[in-house]
């Protein structure tokens, strides 16, 4: 080893001295003749290492008084931190955001709009949710601003558990409240995966999804729909090649396409997901907004090994500015994403109790039963303005629930340019692409028929007919 001389010797520790905060910024340093002295080496010495480290800016001279330790490190040594532009998680985020792009759509209130997958005006007023609710009362007689248990309210807890009505949740400790489906799935993705992990997804899908599994940087295996929803063939030749940490499947009154999952198909899917152990998450927001018929159960109903994650909302069935979702899984699941939860403290407690209280009254049911014929005849009267365009060479399943037509137009019309003409006219939709992970003119677009009144869809129906 190559002995320092004495001179780097003084050097090194006098930088040691002043960068390890020894001698505090703005402190006066030693004399050179003193620390000359206590450290027994020649002034000389001192006096070139106090010069070198005036050259790097650790410490400068004032007349007549001395020499200090520099206020800051010599800034010519630190990069500039361009903080802005290198956000850590931020290069999943610089994608256009889809959500912010729907609601720039949308706009003005006055478009009709056939874009936001929402029950809409009449059907909110019409749960006469606030009409159940005492704010006051709340604050009385609850801890609403406390924050009980990290899963939710237990009596809401229970009260999901009973009207899911299925063997495999029984318990309140089963079910999580979160705010809105999307921070359940949101959690229950970071839980089972990690970025780069592969996860099996329908393709298309529920917008919000594909955005936050591309946000956490996974790679989606895409599994196509058809009519009876997810093609689970090609998915048994997906998991024979491949090991997703996930299916992600909307298999009732899936959005966009509307497609419900056949009883059979739902059988092959659980039987894949036991024989590959790969868990299977559940996104039902739409199962109970159903026509005349009943959809199948849900995959959770039918799970023999715990290897559903089952999530639900309420924004559907009431509104979404609610925010109040849930997860139902088995109890090791349920561990996990209670100490996930406790990172964001818990769901809002106030809003738990509001809801519980508006459920205690006994409306919901009457609501639900309502917003079904209501969203029937919505569907219908859209229908019927869709029927007259087959012959210009659209065409689309006929939904039985849910909020959604998926349309698929001639090829000839871009839904973007589409879109772009009914913009003017006040009308919006969501065009295909939206629920696609690429950048692709696909020949569809969604219309959501929940939000408008029937006249609202008349009207906007009337626009996009004249416009094809
Ligand atoms: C399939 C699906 N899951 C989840 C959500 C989001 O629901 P929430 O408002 O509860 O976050 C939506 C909303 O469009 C959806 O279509």
């Amino acid at each position: 080893m190559q002995r320092k001389t004495l001179y780097q010797t003084v050097y090194h520790r006098l930088r040691y001295q002043i960068l390890s905060g020894d001698w505090p910024i703005g402190s006066k340093l030693p004399p050179e003749r003193k620390l000359a002295e206590e450290w027994g080496v020649s002034r000389n010495t001192i006096v070139h290492a106090y010069a070198d480290l005036e050259t790097e800016e650790l410490i400068y001279s004032r007349v007549g008084s001395g020499r200090y330790v520099q206020a800051l490190p010599p800034p010519s040594a630190l990069p500039r931190l361009h903080w802005k532009d290198s956000l850590p998680g931020g290069s999943a985020l610089s994608a256009p955001s889809l959500m912010t792009e729907l609601h720039a759509l949308v706009g003005t209130r006055s478009a009709l709009n056939f874009a936001f997958g929402e029950g809409g005006n009449h059907t909110r007023l019409k749960a006469q949710f606030a009409k159940g609710i005492d704010p006051l009362h709340i604050l009385e007689t609850s801890e609403a601003d406390y924050l009980f248990p990290v899963q939710g309210l237990p009596e809401l807890r229970s009260w999901i558990a009973e009207w899911m009505g299925c063997e495999q949740i029984t318990e309140p400790s089963q079910v999580m409240i979160t705010s809105g489906s999307q921070e359940a799935l949101q959690m229950t993705t970071a839980i089972l995966a990690n970025p780069g992990d592969s996860i099996a997804v329908e393709m298309p899908t529920y917008f919000g999804a594909l955005h936050l599994f591309q946000s956490l940087g996974l790679h989606l295996i895409p599994v196509p729909v058809d009519n009876e929803g997810m093609r689970i063939d090609v998915l048994e030749g997906i998991l024979s090649r491949s090991r997703p940490r996930f299916i992600y499947t909307v298999p009732t009154f899936h959005n966009p396409t509307g497609t419900i999952l056949s009883e059979a198909r739902r059988q092959q899917l659980l039987a894949l997901s036991e024989k590959h152990a790969i868990p299977i998450v559940e996104d039902d927001a739409y199962r109970h907004l159903h026509f005349n018929q009943e959809p199948p159960p849900p995959l959770k109903a039918l799970d023999r090994q715990g290897n559903v994650i089952y999530i639900n909302t309420f924004s559907k069935v009431l509104f979404p500015g609610l925010r109040l979702g849930w997860v139902a899984a088995n109890r090791p699941f349920m561990e996990r994403l209670t100490r996930y939860k406790e990172l964001s403290i818990s769901t809002n407690t106030f809003v738990q109790h509001a809801l519980w209280s508006y459920l205690q009254k006994g409306a919901f049911q009457d609501h639900l039963q309502e917003a079904r014929c209501h969203y029937q005849r919505q569907a219908a009267v859209m229908d019927e303005h869709l029927r007259q365009l087959i012959p210009k060479g659209i065409s689309y399943m006929t939904p039985t629930g849910g909020f959604y037509y998926w349309v698929s137009l001639p090829e000839q019309v871009s839904p973007k340019e589409l879109l772009q003409k009914a913009i003017e006219q006040n009308v919006v939709f969501a065009t295909g692409d939206m629920f696609l992970p690429r950048e692709t003119e696909q020949p569809f677009i969604r219309l959501c028929y929940s939000h408008e009144t029937e006249a609202g869809i008349e009207q906007g129906m009337r626009i996009l007919s004249s416009l094809l």
